[in-house]
């Protein structure tokens, strides 16, 4: 039986004028050739968008799901080449092709850039009034427009085994060099189908940083200040997971990818409810330098001990994860999450990025990092210099 540590008790007896809630809009369709259900899913659909990206054509799932619609009975158009790590530029060029087509809709097959891309099209083209810069969350201390009701459905079928967007609310892009959330329930998908044929076409670079990402939603949504048991075990699923499966993943064993896969979706759920919190808040502002999860995971080990040295709150978390895992503490849990990153070939940050260029961006990195809304969550509330310091730490590879 799981017992809550004291510590857990005190912290929700603190909030406990705070009512949580545990929810989830999308219908999850898992399983070896679920690619299929499209077909039934699109029924009663007249125009049917798919967006997808280079490697979704390669490797033939845009033409299945292609035929899928039109064996629903709707008239489909494809867009094939969205990009990585989507901007709002992207999402500019983007849009005229959307409107022009009409969906009633949106299907996006990809990983979760794709999915992001979509989301944030959805929202412009079923609201055209609006601007990326009044409903993002640009700045936690002030309070984006609310986004509207919005009619156009969304299928989201993910390739990667990663972001979780598949059932998440969230829209990440990049406006320069840093990245902003759009957060909205009309976003989250209606449907997610889990097909794991299509994460096994990954090269292994992809699916380690995605699947790294998996382990930084787990931990995060596990130690946020909302986490509740409804999080928790979605969290707790996915980080064994991860630990579990990921190297076999990686190696090409097709049980653990397919493991790997729905741990992602987990872990989306856990933060869909429990949020993220300092090492989103700093990979979404040091966007600039690299892929999404291979920053999250370079500066996961250095947040947990600054978050564990911070909050007896935060300890006793990662140490309800350690013990889990068959660790003794959060002291041996870093150490685990360090290790994994070691053993799957995670570069040290100043491999990506020289130090003059680093040095550069640190202040106005640590500044918009604070300001991020996702710190919030987090169990301690950081200074913008203890962020700089975390940076700098990561930077040197203390
Ligand atoms: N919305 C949310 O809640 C949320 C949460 C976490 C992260 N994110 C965001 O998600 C993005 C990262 O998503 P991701 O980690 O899923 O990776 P990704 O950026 O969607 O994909 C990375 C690359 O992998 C390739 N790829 C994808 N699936 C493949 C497959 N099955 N076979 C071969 N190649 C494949 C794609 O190449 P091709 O172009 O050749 O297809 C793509 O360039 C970031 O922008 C991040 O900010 C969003
Ligand atoms: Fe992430």
């Amino acid at each position: 039986m799981v017992k809550p540590s004291e510590n857990v008790k005190s912290l929700r007896a603190q909030v406990s004028l705070v009512v949580l809630m545990f929810w989830l809009k999308t219908k999850i369709i898992e399983g070896g050739g679920s690619l299929r259900r499209l077909s039934k899913e699109a029924r009663g659909y007249e125009r049917v968008l798919i967006l997808s990206s280079r490697s979704m054509k390669r490797h033939g799932f845009l033409k299945e799901a292609e035929d899928y619609v039109r064996e629903a009975g709707a008239e489909v158009f494809s867009i094939a080449g969205l990009p990585a790590e989507p901007s709002v530029e992207v999402i500019e060029e983007f849009l005229p092709k959307v409107k022009d087509f009409e969906p009633d809709l949106l299907v996006a097959l990809g990983g979760g850039s794709v999915i992001d891309t979509t989301k944030a099209l959805k929202v412009f083209y079923d609201a055209p009034g609006l601007n990326f810069e009044e409903i993002a969350f640009i700045d936690r201390f002030s309070k984006p427009k609310p986004v509207p009701k919005l009619r156009t459905k969304l299928i989201a079928i993910p390739s990667t085994s990663g972001a979780g967007s598949e059932v998440s609310a969230a829209s990440v892009l990049k406006k320069g060099d840093v990245k902003y959330n759009i957060v909205t329930p009309e976003i989250a998908p209606d449907v997610a189908i889990l097909d794991p044929r299509l994460p096994k076409t990954m090269p292994r670079e992809v699916a380690r940083n995605s699947g790294l990402d998996v382990l930084v939603h787990g931990i995060e949504a596990y130690t946020t200040k909302v986490a509740s048991d409804f999080s928790d075990a979605m969290a707790m699923r996915a980080i064994k997971t991860v630990f579990g499966f990921l190297e076999k993943s990686l190696e090409g064993d097709g049980e653990a990818r397919e493991r790997m896969h729905y741990a992602s979706t987990m872990a989306g759920i856990a933060f869909l409810n429990a949020r993220l919190g300092l090492c989103h808040a700093m990979s979404h502002k040091a966007a600039w330098i690299g892929p999404h999860g291979l920053l999250n995971a370079i500066l996961l080990p250095y947040v947990m001990e600054f978050n564990a040295t911070k909050s007896d709150y935060a300890r006793r978390r990662y140490d309800e994860i350690a013990r889990e895992l068959s660790l003794r503490d959060w002291r041996e849990l870093i150490d685990a999450v360090r290790g994994l990153n070691e053993r799957t070939g995670v570069p040290r940050l100043s491999e990506l990025v020289d130090e003059e260029t680093f040095m550069a961006k640190l202040d106005e990195m640590a500044e918009k990092a604070y300001r991020d809304g996702l710190v919030a969550f987090n169990p301690v509330e950081p200074k913008p210099d203890e962020i700089r310091e975390l940076y700098l730490r990561a930077y040197r590879g203390e």
